[in-house]
């Protein structure tokens, strides 16, 4: 299929989370159009099943795909860890994922990636469960997440870790909490800015960059479920309103 550089770039995340790359892109791509679909329906992925987040990821892209996009990002990690090969494999456009649940973990994803041909790189990883609804409820600074993110980080801190990669959407709402457990001096990486990044630079190799506009180019939101929790919480992880979202029914 050939791509053109005025469609849409379409997005996906088992919910709400995937908002957190989605924000990152309209920051670094202001002039790109987006479709989000959040397959509210299903959610969480973290917990299930690689087997069963793909076959969900394939559906999710196919929706996607139908409606003209020229590039999938996949905005949750555990669908990134457990699909993108069958994703890449499938599709007839460029497909980028994001760098944990306990799936993302389980599947030994980024200890992979990041260990390979690295002899001098260690790479420690540890599920923050508690961290998804405490970004849900907005609950991100104070003495709750505070101490449950003690609870998961200190044994980082005490390890000499010198780099946190931020391994699940609804992390990046907590970077305050895990700075101050960790310390000052652990870089923590976004992986949502680190994705907007990526797809930066590989829409300019492919000129697939869409034209300069004055005009606000358009952002639809689609879910699998009711829209409204999805339209009310997802503003805080946009960082901007969710005017409407309209609800689909991807046929399983
Ligand atoms: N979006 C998911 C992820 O990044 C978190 C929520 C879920 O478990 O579905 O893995």
């Amino acid at each position: 299929m050939r791509q053109d550089s005025h469609g849409p770039i379409g997005v996906f995340d088992s919910g709400i989370g995937g908002l957190t790359v989605l924000k990152a892109l309209m920051a670094r791509l202001p002039h790109e159009r987006t479709l989000y679909l959040g397959d509210t329906a299903r959610v969480p992925y973290g917990t299930k099943s690689g087997e069963v987040v793909t076959r969900y990821s394939l559906k999710n892209a196919e929706f996607l795909l139908e409606r003209g996009i020229k590039l999938l990002v996949v905005a949750c990690n555990t669908a990134s860890a457990a699909a993108l090969p069958a994703l890449s494999a499938t599709l007839p456009v460029p497909v980028l994922g994001v760098i944990g649940t306990p799936g993302t973990i389980r599947s030994g994803a980024y200890q992979r990636a990041l260990e390979a041909g690295q002899p001098n790189v260690s790479v420690k990883a540890r599920a923050c469960p508690l961290f998804v609804p405490l970004a849900e409820e907005g609950w991100t600074t104070g003495d709750v997440p505070l101490l449950v993110a003690r609870e998961y980080l200190a044994g980082f801190a005490r390890d000499g870790v010198d780099t946190l990669v931020l391994g699940c959407t609804h992390y990046p709402l907590l970077k305050g909490v895990i700075a101050e457990v960790v310390g000052p001096h652990v870089s923590l990486v976004d992986s949502a800015e680190a994705t907007a990044e990526a797809v930066a630079e590989l829409l300019g190799a492919r000129g697939l960059l869409a034209p300069e506009s004055s005009t606000t180019p358009e952002h639809a939101y689609f879910v699998t479920d009711v829209p409204e929790r999805f339209v009310e919480v997802g503003a805080r992880f946009l960082g901007r309103p969710i005017p409407s979202a309209e609800q689909v029914d991807l046929r399983f």
